[in-house]
């Protein structure tokens, strides 16, 4: 049976959730599931935003139907041409044959290499940087958003009644339970976490491309946001958009810790609960400490574009940084994090190698400074390295004020 919300009027979210997927893009795990929205505008003519994956296909297509209400689909806009998004537009234009397909050309382009379609050019409304579309009462310009998350992305906006169609953008890990709107859950308690690993991991690596989309959005008066993953904005949308600015700039969200390490015996995992206890008792509060085998890297990488400080402690693997730890840390480098104060710990029993190797990886990130010293085991954290790790924990302070 159909599920779906009105969000005004002539607006209703026709999304789904998928609560069975495993790992979001084979990656990425998605324990509390994962939305796919989807937004049909029922105006003079009838206007379809973005499909759904084809996980939830059955029960997007129930849901068009109702809110059809046995109209004819008049336009498909395609703002972005994932698969998570675009899964079901051969077999929409298989139902609705004569639906004019909006999108820009290089989205066009994509849509003839993920599907072989019949249909013609003058079916096709391409449109450009700011170009309008009319569909009776209501108006909708596109903006190109390139990159966030693919190069053909481009976001709607729905002049008449300020709505923001933000594509990938704003969204959010995690499946909806009921509540469609941010304002009727605490975002900030329940979902901030989640919604910052899907930004950072999604698009963290595009972050001037964001600030792009950002700056138009200034330009432009917002009253919703419609993104295509997590809830909607009507209320507080400063906050979240902040949040975004900060994210896209690289800046941290507060100062604060991470101390992620990889250890096999658990003796550099020692080392780096004793380096946390010492700046425990110096009064630091906002200290967390990961296992790279335990941690999948994502939350890593999130939790790296949370805080100011960062310390990796790896063993020293095959002559070079443990497996876990090498690819959480390329990992980083990949996601371009930037403006962050690094510290590392390695350990070995015959050549303590990993951490001039984590160092050459992590010097790859702009504005990033190492804090000293650098401490390396050999084989256990020994008393005699008291002082070094005194001194990296004076060093450590002094960032965190
Ligand atoms: Fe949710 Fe870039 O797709």
């Amino acid at each position: 049976m159909y599920n779906t919300q009105k969000i005004t009027d002539d607006l209703t979210w026709i999304g789904a959730s998928d609560r069975r997927l495993a790992l979001f893009e084979n990656v990425y795990p998605v324990p509390n599931g994962i939305s796919y929205n989807s937004y049909l505008l029922t105006d003079d003519k009838t206007v379809l935003l973005d499909t759904v994956d084809a996980s939830v296909g059955k029960q997007f297509f129930e849901n068009l139907l109702f809110a059809l209400n046995g109209r004819m689909l008049d336009y498909i806009i395609i703002n972005h041409m994932e698969p998570d998004h675009c899964a079901e537009i051969a077999n929409l234009l298989k139902m609705y044959p004569a639906a004019k397909i909006v999108c820009n050309a290089q989205t066009q382009k994509m849509l003839g290499q993920f599907f072989t379609l019949d249909v013609p050019q003058e079916q096709y409304v391409i449109v450009k940087e700011g170009e309008n579309l009319n569909t009776g009462h209501h108006t909708l310009r596109f903006v190109m958003a390139p990159m966030v998350h693919w190069p053909e992305v481009m976001v709607t906006y729905d002049e008449t009644d300020q709505t923001l169609f933000s594509a990938d953008a704003f969204g959010t890990f995690g499946a909806l339970n009921g509540n469609i709107f941010a304002d009727e859950v605490n975002f900030e308690r329940d979902y901030l976490d989640e919604a910052r690993r899907y930004y950072t991991n999604i698009v963290g690596k595009y972050g001037p491309q964001v600030l792009a989309l950002l700056n138009k959005a200034k330009n432009l008066k917002i009253k919703r946001i419609c993104p295509l993953h997590g809830f909607i904005w009507r209320q507080n949308l400063g906050w979240f958009v902040a949040k975004y600015q900060k994210w896209a700039t690289y800046e941290p969200e507060e100062k604060g810790i991470i101390i992620a390490y990889g250890s096999i015996y658990g003796n550099t995992q020692n080392a780096a609960e004793i380096l946390a206890s010492k700046l425990a008792a110096q009064g630091v509060k906002n200290i967390k400490i990961y296992d790279v085998s335990v941690t999948h890297p994502s939350y890593i990488i999130s939790e790296a574009f949370r805080v100011n400080t960062l310390v990796f402690a790896s063993v020293t693997y095959n002559a070079g940084i443990f497996v876990n730890m090498d690819n959480l840390l390329r990992d980083i480098t990949a996601h371009n994090l930037q403006n962050r104060s690094i510290a590392t710990m390695d350990n070995g029993t015959w050549a303590a190698t990993a951490g001039k190797q984590m160092r050459d990886e992590l010097a790859k990130l702009k504005n990033c400074t190492f804090i000293e010293p650098h401490i390396s085991v050999k084989s256990a954290i020994n008393p005699s390295q008291t002082s070094d790790l005194d001194n990296l924990v004076e060093t450590i302070l002094y960032n965190l004020r």
